[in-house]
């Protein structure tokens, strides 16, 4: 129990001790270095919603980016960047990653995190619609992807997959954050956008042919949700 109680240490866990044993992976596999511990406390600090990953699927997100050793990154839904912090923190050296946030508040609180984290140089923060930076990147032509990370308003999600698959490399991954919403995306009766929004994606996904693509749950500190990983086979 010592350990249990030693884990506790990110925030007081929803409900019943059953999720204690959570506390313990993200002791022992998913430490937050202190400086991913403030920039996930500034979405608090400054009354933004705190929908940032939780420390194991930050990890993933690590794991993921190491993996394939990605040298270009996209990021789709900044918020304060704790997410950023972790897909960074895989990356090969020299590696760029792009993070578009449509809120100019948040976009500055990012910036911000990225110099305190020292990660700066290799973050571009662009700011507005992400559907006109996704525009605007294909219109660039520039190199592609090797992974990116679809987070922002669930409701644009088809196209921000339309666009992700466009942007990115053969042999690259796409993942997708908040696709299980505590069940609600099997519930045929919610008119919620985001469930539309996740639902539309999810089948798109399915029967892509330039997709390999699956879904994994998770329990994590923040309750059960999911992610979607799709690898893209031009
Ligand atoms: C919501 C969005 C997120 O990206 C997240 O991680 C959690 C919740 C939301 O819109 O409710
Ligand atoms: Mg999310």
């Amino acid at each position: 129990m010592a350990c249990v109680a030693n884990c506790i240490w990110y925030w007081p866990i929803k409900g019943s001790s059953s999720l204690n044993w959570i506390g313990y992976f993200a002791h022992h596999l998913a430490k937050e270095d202190p400086i991913f511990k403030r920039v996930r406390e500034s979405a608090q600090l400054n009354n933004l919603p705190q929908h940032e990953v939780s420390p194991l699927q930050g990890k993933l997100l690590s794991f993921f980016t190491s993996a394939i050793q990605a040298k270009r990154v996209l990021e789709i839904g900044t918020l304060v960047g704790y997410s950023t912090l972790w897909l960074a923190q895989g990356m090969a050296s020299k590696g760029s990653l792009v993070t578009l946030e449509i809120s100019k508040a948040c976009a500055a609180i990012a910036r911000h995190n990225f110099k305190l984290a020292g990660i700066e140089e290799m973050i571009e923060v662009m700011e507005g619609p992400a559907l006109e930076s996704l525009k605007s990147l294909l219109d660039k032509n520039g190199d592609p992807f090797d992974l990116v990370f679809i987070d922002a308003d669930k409701r644009n999600n088809r196209m921000y997959l339309d666009y992700a698959i466009r942007l990115t490399r053969s042999g690259g991954i796409i993942i997708g954050d908040n696709v299980v919403r505590n069940g609600e995306v099997n519930d045929f009766e919610s008119v919620d956008p985001s469930v539309l929004g996740i639902r539309g994606f999810i089948s798109d996904m399915g029967s892509d042919p330039r997709l390999l693509a699956t879904a994994i749950q998770t329990v994590g500190l923040k309750g059960w949700d999911g992610f979607s990983i799709a690898l893209v086979r031009k």
